[in-house]
């Protein structure tokens, strides 16, 4: 597959824009300060913390799980079996507890990731979600692939 370009400059403070790359899709997520703070918070509760199983670009490796921490670039696959996971940006909607930072909560098996796509323990995926292969073209560009 192609590499693809994707404009990121227009993306508003927590908002998702959504991509194809070679047939699965990609989400470039804008986070927020508030967003990033809460990452470090999660560690305890997931299964992977420091993603040392979990596949990401070596620069990637990181708590962020990205090259400049504003912008999570993830392949929008759960990693149990295939389902897309729902964004769940929201700090602490009731349904999901009162230690909830936001991510995302997979609607097949009830999975759920952190706003680094990190898995959370005790859930059936086992590792966090894919962050493909990327870099910046540009201040407002990326290239995926
Ligand atoms: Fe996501 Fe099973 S496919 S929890």
């Amino acid at each position: 597959g192609a590499p693809v370009d994707v404009d990121i400059g227009k993306i508003e403070p927590g908002q998702m824009l959504r991509v194809a790359w070679r047939g699965k899709p990609v989400w470039v997520v804008r986070r927020t300060s508030q967003m990033l703070a809460g990452l470090p918070k999660n560690d305890p509760k997931l299964r992977d913390p420091r993603s040392l199983q979990s596949v990401q670009p070596p620069d990637c490796r990181n708590e962020s799980r990205a090259i400049k921490p504003e912008y999570l670039v993830v392949v929008g696959i759960c990693t149990h079996l295939g389902c897309s996971p729902t964004y769940r940006p929201e700090l602490a909607p009731p349904d999901l507890g009162p230690d909830w930072r936001g991510g995302w909560l997979c609607p097949c098996h009830g999975s759920l990731y952190d706003l680094a796509a990190r898995v959370y323990k005790d859930v059936p995926a086992p590792l966090n979600m894919e962050v493909p292969p990327h870099h910046y073209v540009s201040e407002a560009k990326i290239m995926i692939g």
